[in-house]
C-alpha cells in the first residue's frame, strides 16, 4: 500500500460536485464523510447496493458487513458521501459512496503494491438511483484526489465474476491487470487499473 498524503475524512478539501438527474432530480452533492454521518445509513446502503452480487451467490465484503466494519473502513481511508438534499419535508439523506485510499489489515494483490498506484473500494449508489450518473461523480472524485496525491494509476478489486460491473468499469478507462483472492470473500477479485 503506497504512503500519500492523505487528508483526515473530516477535512475540507474535497471540492463539491453537483449532478442533475434528466428531468427535475434535485442537484447531488459530493463531499467527505463528517463526523455527525450516520454509519448505520451507509452500512444499510452498502447492503442494498451490493444485494445484486448477493443474489448472484456473491459474498462481498460490503454486501454483509457490520457498522462497526464500516466505520473501521470509512476511516482508515476517505470516504466520500453523495448527499440528495432535502426536499419537500424529506430530509438529506446518503445515497452514494466512494472509499479512496483504504488501508486494509488484510495483503492487497501485487498491483497495488506499486507505489504509483492508489485505489479506492466500497463504492455503491443507492439501487433506486443508479443509472443517473451518481456513480460517475463519485469516480471522477477519487480520480482527482489520486491525481492530487501523484499516483499515475488508479486501481480497484472487484468481484471477477460480475461481466456488467467489468463493463461498466471498461467504459471508463480501466482494463484488466490480475487477479487476486481476498481472505474474506468467496470469489476471485479482478484488480483493474486506469492511467490517470
Ligand atoms: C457501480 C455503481 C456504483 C455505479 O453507480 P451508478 O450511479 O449507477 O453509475 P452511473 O449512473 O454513473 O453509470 C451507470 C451505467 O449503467 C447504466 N444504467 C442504465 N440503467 C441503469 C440502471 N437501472 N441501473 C444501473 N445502471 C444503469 C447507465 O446508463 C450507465 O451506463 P454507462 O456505463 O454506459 O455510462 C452502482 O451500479 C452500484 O452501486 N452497484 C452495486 C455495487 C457495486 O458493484 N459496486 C462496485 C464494486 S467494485
Amino acid at each position: 500500500m503506497p504512503a500519500k498524503p492523505t487528508p483526515t475524512p473530516h477535512s475540507a478539501s474535497a471540492a463539491a460536485s453537483s449532478a442533475k438527474k434528466p428531468g427535475n432530480t434535485p442537484a447531488i452533492q459530493i463531499r467527505l464523510l463528517d463526523k455527525d454521518d450516520s454509519i448505520p445509513e451507509i452500512t444499510h446502503l452498502l447492503h442494498r447496493a451490493y444485494a445484486g452480487q448477493m443474489a448472484m451467490g456473491l459474498q462481498p465484503l460490503a454486501g454483509r458487513q457490520d457498522d462497526a466494519t464500516t466505520k473501521r473502513r470509512c476511516i482508515n481511508g476517505e470516504c466520500f458521501l453523495a448527499i440528495l438534499p432535502a426536499a419537500e419535508g424529506k430530509p438529506a439523506r446518503i445515497v452514494g459512496t466512494i472509499l479512496f485510499h483504504e488501508v486494509e489489515p488484510d495483503q492487497g494483490p501485487p498491483w497495488f503494491q506499486n507505489k504509483h498506484i492508489d485505489s479506492f473500494s466500497q463504492f455503491a449508489v443507492d439501487p433506486d438511483l443508479q443509472g443517473l450518473g451518481i456513480g460517475r461523480l463519485l469516480l471522477e472524485m477519487v480520480e482527482r484526489r489520486a491525481k492530487e496525491c501523484g499516483a499515475a494509476e488508479l486501481a480497484l478489486s472487484m468481484a471477477e465474476p460480475d461481466v456488467n460491473l467489468r463493463q461498466f468499469y471498461e467504459r471508463r478507462g480501466y482494463r484488466a491487470i490480475e487477479t487476486w483472492k481476498w481472505p474474506y470473500t468467496n470469489y476471485t477479485s479482478l484488480i483493474l487499473s486506469k492511467a490517470l
